[in-house]
């Protein structure tokens, strides 16, 4: 098994119709312990009540992470920005002096990742663990046909489109409460390292997608935005 061993945070350059859109991103996979020690200098006063255990480990993992992309972003301490749950469990960012600011959160297995952007930019992150040992629903056959000429494992598959499908979730704020058929990738192509997917029903959307170690990491963007890929891969090049 192999894990991020350090906490990575870094500006992503997107661009769009040749503007460049501020966005900024971060992966942590610091120790619950190591976490507990710096909470007064990451969460907000409103943050400190979580829950113990596994549970706390992944909010705290989604809250640093969140801080590190949010500071880059506004040069705010990160304790003066608070991010709390909306009705539908989504992210919601406070943060004196910026009134259109989003962020998306994503944690498994000990790692988390965020991406700050703004709100006329919608984005999602999404990472999971490949983990042999958990179910998870089928490609569909189409689907499956269009990536088996691609040079991922079964599992690396599956689990590239779950988090593709997940993050487009997050991007919609939906979640998975909606007929998973509405996520269909209706396409798929190799950009380097990096897979980039096509959605049936979400034209407007596309998923960048990616193995990182013992992870699979899906970042939506809006379709004719360009990301560079090289960030990406820099931001969890930690992963060995
Ligand atoms: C939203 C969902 C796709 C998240 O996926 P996941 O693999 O469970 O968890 P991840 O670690 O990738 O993401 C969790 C983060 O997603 C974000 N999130 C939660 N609900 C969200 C929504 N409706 N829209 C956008 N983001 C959301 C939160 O930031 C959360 O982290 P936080 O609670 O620490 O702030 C998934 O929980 C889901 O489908 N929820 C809807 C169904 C539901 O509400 N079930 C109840 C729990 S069983």
């Amino acid at each position: 098994m192999t894990e991020w061993t350090n906490s990575h945070h870094l500006a992503l350059t997107v661009t769009r119709e040749g503007h460049t859109i501020p966005v900024f991103m971060a992966v942590s996979s610091l120790s619950l312990s190591a976490l507990q020690v710096q909470l007064g200098r990451f969460l907000h006063p409103e943050e400190r009540a979580v829950s113990k255990g596994a549970e706390q480990h992944h909010y705290l993992l989604g809250r640093h992470a969140a801080k590190l992309a949010a500071v880059d972003f506004t040069g705010v301490a990160a304790n003066n920005i608070r991010i709390r749950p909306g009705v539908f469990g989504q992210p919601v960012l406070s943060c004196p002096g910026y009134s259109n600011l989003q962020v998306s959160i994503t944690h498994s297995a000990g790692s988390a990742m965020a991406v700050v952007f703004p709100e006329a930019h919608p984005m999602a992150v999404d990472i999971e663990l490949l983990d042999g040992d958990r179910f998870l629903p089928p490609l569909t056959p189409a689907e499956a046909a269009l990536i088996a000429p691609l040079s991922y494992t079964s599992e690396e598959q599956t689990y590239l489109l779950w988090t593709a499908r997940e993050a487009l979730s997050k991007v919609l704020r939906t979640g998975f409460t909606t007929d998973l058929e509405l996520f269909n990738v209706k396409s798929v192509a190799m950009n380097g390292s990096f897979m980039v997917a096509e959605f049936q029903h979400f034209l407007q959307y596309k998923a960048i997608s990616w193995i990182a170690g013992n992870m699979a990491c899906s970042l939506v963007v809006p379709q004719r935005s360009q990301v560079d890929m090289a960030a990406l891969q820099t931001l969890t090049s930690q992963v060995s």
